[in-house]
């Protein structure tokens, strides 16, 4: 199908029920308190993404099961379904296929309050958030890249509303990719590429270290490399983003089919007040402890 859009595996069906399960909360809490409540998808996709599911080989107990393929809701479709409905929803995508069928998503939602805008989606938060007065309004935003697509300014024009809460996937792998173990390899690009997400060159001194070791005969040998880990990267994002938003939630890692950490998941609050941070903190923990219990209820052994 000329909108297939594959992609994900099970810690993608946890970070959009994470996602679905704060956008119905924030409906439900605010709707009767805010005239507009906007929810803004920037790396939208289709509204659907296929899923393959693997198929396996007969054995003398069991017989062959075949590869299938399955349709799954992407998180455009999945914010339309949210009850209480948003007031307007704006999908972006630099995917002008993938733009087209998220206008026929929107076509199944007639009466809607839909705007689909195709491009970047750094430039096009910012010109959508400076395009409007924020006052009596909030909006969740979903920044979902494959990988270091979110520039640091970004992220500030979000801060600046004050309006809006962010969920933001950060591609742990993206990082530990750039960051190059030893940093012979760590191109101007490279470089430039970790600058422009965390907003800052600080990251160098903070993930790599210069050493020298005298060995026996006196030769001074100096090593210079990283010494960050995912852990400390994680940590740098977290630390970064709490210098920006007056609040953020301690992340939730997802990793890929063989547990290796491939994405965190953070919410950012924008909004400075008591009231805004308390009532998002409230509907982000509960529903982010709800998914580490979930997962350890499934561990093998239990
Ligand atoms: C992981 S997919 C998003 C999936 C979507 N959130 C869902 O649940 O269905 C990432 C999407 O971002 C789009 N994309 C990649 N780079 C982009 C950019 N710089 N600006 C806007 N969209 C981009 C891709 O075309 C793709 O549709």
């Amino acid at each position: 199908m000329a909108a297939d859009h594959e992609f994900g595996n099970l810690s993608t069906d946890l970070k959009l029920s994470l996602v679905e399960g704060y956008l119905s909360s924030f409906t439900q809490a605010l709707q009767s308190k805010f005239p507009e409540l906007w929810y803004i998808d920037a790396f939208a996709g289709t509204g659907e993404r296929t899923v393959k599911i693997a198929g396996s080989a007969a054995t003398d107990m069991l017989p062959a099961i075949e590869e299938r393929i399955e349709r799954r809701r992407g998180s455009a479709r999945i914010a339309l379904d949210v009850s209480p409905k948003f007031s307007r929803y704006i999908f972006m995508d630099k995917k002008k296929r993938h733009c087209v069928a998220l206008n026929e998503l929107a076509k199944e939602y007639p009466g809607r309050a839909i705007e689909i805008v195709r491009g970047d989606a750094n430039a096009a938060i910012q010109a959508e958030l400076a395009a409007q007065r924020w006052v009596g309004k909030r909006a969740v935003m979903f920044l979902d890249p494959y990988g270091m697509d979110v520039a640091w300014s970004t992220l500030e024009a979000i801060r600046k509303t004050e309006a809006i809460d962010v969920w933001y996937l950060v591609s742990l792998a993206g990082l530990f990719r750039q960051a190059t173990h030893d940093p012979k390899n760590l191109t101007a690009d490279k470089r430039a590429a970790l600058t422009r997400m965390l907003g800052t060159d600080e990251w160098e001194d903070a993930w790599y270290k210069r050493e020298q070791n005298t060995d026996m005969l006196g030769q001074v040998d100096e090593t210079y490399q990283r010494i960050a880990d995912v852990s400390a990267m994680e940590q740098f994002v977290g630390k970064r983003l709490a210098g920006l938003f007056p609040k953020v939630l301690p992340p939730r890692r997802l990793r890929n089919d063989r547990g290796v950490p491939i994405f965190s998941l953070f919410l950012a609050i924008s909004n400075p007040e008591p009231k805004a941070i308390g009532l998002a903190t409230r509907i982000g923990n509960h529903i982010l402890k709800a998914s580490v219990e979930q997962a350890s209820r499934h561990k093998p052994g239990r």
